[in-house]
């Protein structure tokens, strides 16, 4: 059966302590037919989070990729970090209620979660819900867009 719209192309990031997480999604991912950008790390030596959190959220900033995962031991470090770039709603996850609110409420644009925190299993569940749940809009854009008008303020 043809595919009637492309499946959103998907920048993926991670640490030392999100790697193996980072792994199983990606196959996860290219195994249900998203396009993937692998923007490391590659291995389990000791990297800086912020490093792959900015090259996740730069990537969807500038709209090269739809939405990004970035993973780190908790989660909380890459979302701290992407939200620093503009155009960045990053919502840490810690289970498939908060990956599908993150999207329904926040319309977050990257999703993080923690490599110490959840397993694989638990980790493609959440991404799964977090690619198929759309933004409920209404009183969630207002509140959205009331984000978007402080991150306008703090640049000037
Ligand atoms: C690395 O040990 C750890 O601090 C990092 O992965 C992350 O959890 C930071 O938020």
């Amino acid at each position: 059966m043809t595919e009637l719209s492309p499946k959103p192309r998907i920048a993926l990031g991670a640490d030392h302590a999100g790697y193996h997480i980072k792994e199983i999604i990606r196959q996860f991912l290219e195994n249900a037919g998203y396009p993937v950008d692998d923007l490391g790390t590659w291995s389990e030596e000791s990297v800086d989070y912020p490093d792959y959190a900015k090259a996740v959220a730069d990537r969807v900033a500038a709209h090269q990729d739809a939405y990004g995962i970035a993973m780190c031991g908790t989660g909380m470090g890459m979302a701290i970090a992407a939200n620093k770039v503009p155009g960045i709603r990053a919502a840490v996850a810690h289970n498939v209620d908060t990956a599908r609110l993150a999207r329904e409420h926040n319309d977050a644009n990257v999703l993080t979660m923690g490599g110490r925190v959840v397993n694989g299993a638990q980790a493609i569940e959440m991404v799964q819900t977090f690619l198929n749940t759309t933004f409920a809009g209404g009183r969630h854009g207002r509140r959205v867009e009331k984000i978007i008008q402080i991150e306008a303020a703090e640049r000037g």
